[in-house]
């Protein structure tokens, strides 16, 4: 689906359903006193808490939100205000360096006597997480890992472990001395193995010159089997733990610094439809790393509707929306191209 909407940001979000959206792409305008809802910094921010509210309605659990912008003292504020206002958690600050603006910069004299400061060749912009309130405290852990936190698994390893210290009349410290005197070492993971907390097995080596000589009966290699039937068991929890993250998709040989080196849009290039047009490698990129293919990504400022090319480029449904007649007009042609040289591809 790619479905481009001629309206208002803010009235079109309003039709949209909770938690249907897996990525927000956006590029709000941000030049004050260019529009009559926003003439000054105050009341920028108030309109920008009303989409971006929309936004996180909007937004499922776990997805990413991500918008330009380039007007620091703005930005600023606007960070403040999602921190103080919203539950989205800040990701990344990331900047778009544009090797060929560099030619504009204190070279040119002109530049030099006007300005009198350093010449931008960056634009921003920034990266945020909704959190999964049933997981937020989890969402940073692999998948394997929120499996090794749940009390529930691995609990057959569990209870033998016990069942051995209460046949062989032991306790756990009696396992520790036995480990500090093997090792030299503390002990620290006796809080790990056989636990509930972050569950593990002790490695072949340990439990050869730990556990065996206090007396447990079990040879390694089958308490190894053991566990790793028990993995496969977990391996579609596993799966739902790792959906509940946020998308980082990786790609091998791809860089994920937060530094993107692409040039601007010339003014004279075929494919030039909007002053503040984004680069699509690194819309794309983007999307590819935040979303799944076939997952819907939303725009509520599309201005050329870029973002809703890197989709089709990328496989992934688009919603967006322009206010402006001719910028939509624009937009929608582009769009219609793209799509139809895909069909044909
Ligand atoms: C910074 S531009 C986006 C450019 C876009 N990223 C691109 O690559 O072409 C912002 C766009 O938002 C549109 N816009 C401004 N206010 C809007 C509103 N209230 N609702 C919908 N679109 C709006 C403007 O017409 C403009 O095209």
């Amino acid at each position: 689906m790619i479905d481009l909407r001629h309206g208002d940001a803010l009235e079109q979000l309003r039709t949209l359903p909770d938690c249907s959206v897996d990525l927000v792409l956006t590029d709000p305008p941000y030049n004050i006193g260019k529009d009559k809802t926003w003439d000054r910094i105050d009341n920028y921010i108030e309109w920008c808490g009303a989409w971006l509210t929309e936004c996180c309605r909007v937004l499922r659990s776990s997805g990413t939100l991500i918008f330009w912008h380039n007007d620091m003292p703005q930005l600023a504020e606007l960070m403040h205000w999602i921190a103080e206002h919203t539950l989205l958690v800040f990701n990344s600050f990331c900047n778009w360096h544009k090797p060929n603006f560099r030619k504009f910069s204190w070279e040119n004299s002109g530049w030099a006597l006007t300005l009198r400061s350093w010449f931008n060749v960056f634009e921003f912009f920034v990266v945020y997480i909704k959190p999964d309130e049933a997981n937020e405290r989890q969402w940073k852990k692999t998948g394997l890992d929120c499996v090794l936190s749940n009390p529930a698994c691995f609990r057959p390893l569990k209870e033998w472990y016990r069942s051995e210290l209460n046949r062989l009349g032991l306790t756990e410290d009696n396992l520790i001395a036995k480990y500090r005197e093997v090792t030299g070492k503390k002990g620290f993971m006796f809080r790990h193995y056989f636990k509930d907390s972050q569950f593990e097995i002790p490695t072949e080596e340990i439990y050869n010159s730990v556990f065996k000589p206090m007396g447990f009966r079990r040879e390694y290699e089958d308490l190894r089997r053991e566990y790793e039937d028990l993995r496969r068991e977990y391996e579609d929890l596993r799966r739902e733990y790792e959906d509940l993250r946020p998308r980082f998709n990786l790609e091998r040989g791809s860089t994920y610094c937060n530094y993107f080196d692409a040039p601007a849009i010339g003014s004279s290039e075929r494919e030039r439809f909007h002053a503040c047009q984004k680069p699509l490698p690194i819309l794309e990129k983007l999307i590819r790393t935040h979303s799944n293919p076939g997952e819907l990504v939303l725009d509520p400022f599309a201005g050329s509707a870029s973002t809703g090319v890197a989709c089709i480029h990328t496989g992934r449904q688009f919603i967006g929306i322009e206010r402006d007649s001719d910028n939509y007009q624009t937009a929608r042609n582009w769009l219609e191209t793209e799509s139809a040289q895909l069909r044909l591809a």
